[in-house]
């Protein structure tokens, strides 16, 4: 089957590594990066233009397009590709508001009875001081659009909530939500219609520091399964969560095809939404995949031929895999690009999924603040992380650096329900 994928990060690394199915399909990434170059043609197109994204399609005559990314999604790529009659993986525009808009999530969560933070949108800079005083003292502070994982702080400090708010709504509203306590899990979702297939749950590490210090990132490192998750978990936050969703958003007309990520923190209660996504996680989806039996273009074409519900049961290798991020020196803030990127397993994406890497005079350089993830797999969590640890200390770039305790609290037996 030929194939275009869209996007250009470590999560798009681990959807053509699935993809490719051993060398028996033909895939195409734009705009890609250059460790993809092993695996796929590597284009260019403008991710924020459904246009261009149907006329590359038709010009590598895709059968099946996955978009990775939320821009693309929520612009309307896969209504522009649905209506050029080209399969998609990916929900339509309206749907993709999941993500989109965090006021638009609050409602369909709403309707639809599901357990999540309550939240204040506010419009005016003259309401954010009674905002504060309703929501703290620690305050979570969202942009209720796309903020490429800048939108959300997480903080103790009042002086610090308020200067995101004003920031936010310089552009648009703010949304105040209470903080919801318990571990985070986040649980992919392939939803068609109200049919939905859970993956393995994984946990992502957002702080850029060991011990949850620094700055808020994308992601440096997650790990899956979880073994401290209940045995019920995945199911009670389908059950719980997703099902309703998918059933809300077919009632509203505008039914979701595509990968719900749903982030839920473990309560007292259970799960309890902390946010959606219309796409992968990234890094998650490193270490979920990296265990994926089942090909992953029949997975992800079930559900782009809205036939999800004739997929046989998912096949999951046993054990345990890990993903670790490789930032670059500065990196959430500001990081520093060009740096030279040496290592033996560069080229191995089973080991090695590369993010933000360009090529220069046919080597390897740094050209993002997320590098690349380092994969681990084993039969325990703890072996799966050590080989991670492995494969990222062969790695040198100057500047860089890593956490060091992905999955510790797990492996230790320090998160508890
Ligand atoms: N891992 C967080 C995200 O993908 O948004």
């Amino acid at each position: 089957m030929r194939i275009l994928v869209i996007g250009s990060g470590g999560r798009e690394h681990a959807l053509l590594t699935g993809l490719s199915g051993n060398g028996l399909n033909e895939l195409t990434v734009a705009p890609g990066n250059a460790g993809m170059a092993t695996l796929a043609d590597v284009r260019g197109v403008d991710v924020a233009d459904p246009a261009a994204i149907v006329a590359l399609a038709r010009d590598v005559d895709a059968e099946l397009v996955v978009i990775g990314p939320e821009v693309p999604l929520v612009a309307g790529a896969a209504d522009a590709l649905e209506e050029a009659g080209i399969a998609v993986f990916g929900p339509s525009k309206a749907a993709a508001q999941l993500e989109g808009s965090k006021a638009f999530a609050k409602e369909v969560m709403a309707a639809a009875g599901v357990r999540t933070a309550q939240a204040r949108q506010v419009t005016d800079v003259a309401d954010l001081e009674a905002a504060l005083d309703e929501f703290g003292p620690t305050y979570v502070v969202k942009d209720d659009g796309l903020a490429g994982g800048k939108g959300v702080v997480v903080t103790g400090e009042r002086r610090e909530a308020k200067a995101h708010a004003e920031a936010v709504l310089e552009t648009g509203p703010v949304l105040f939500e209470s903080f919801l306590q318990g571990p985070e899990v986040s649980l992919f979702c392939l939803v068609d219609g109200e049919t939905v297939v859970p993956l393995l749950p994984a946990q992502d590490h957002k702080r850029a520091r060991d011990n949850d210090e620094g700055p808020n990132t994308g992601g440096m490192g997650a790990y899956a399964p979880l073994p401290w998750l209940p045995a019920d978990g995945t199911e009670r936050i389908v059950r719980e969560i997703a099902e309703p969703v998918a059933r809300e958003m077919v009632r509203r007309g505008t039914p979701y095809h595509g990968l719900l990520y749903v982030g839920a923190a473990w309560g007292a209660e259970g799960p309890a939404v902390v946010e959606f996504n219309a796409r992968f996680g990234d890094p998650e989806t490193q270490a979920v995949l990296a265990l994926l039996k089942t090909p992953l273009a029949d997975v992800l074409g079930a559900v782009a031929s809205r036939r999800l519900r004739e997929l046989a049961p998912l096949e999951w290798a046993p054990g345990y895999a890990a993903t670790v991020v490789l930032a670059a020196g500065g990196y959430p803030e500001a990081p520093r690009t060009g740096g030279a990127i040496t290592g033996e397993a560069l080229d191995d994406p089973s080991k090695v999924l590369h993010a933000g890497t360009t090529k220069r005079d046919g080597a390897y350089v740094s050209e993002g603040g997320r590098v690349l993830n380092a994969v681990g797999r084993g039969a325990t969590l703890e072996e799966a992380v050590a080989e991670a640890y492995r494969v990222i200390e062969g790695i040198e770039l100057e500047g860089s650096f890593y956490r060091t305790d992905i999955a510790r609290r797990a492996i230790e037996g320090e998160i508890s329900l």
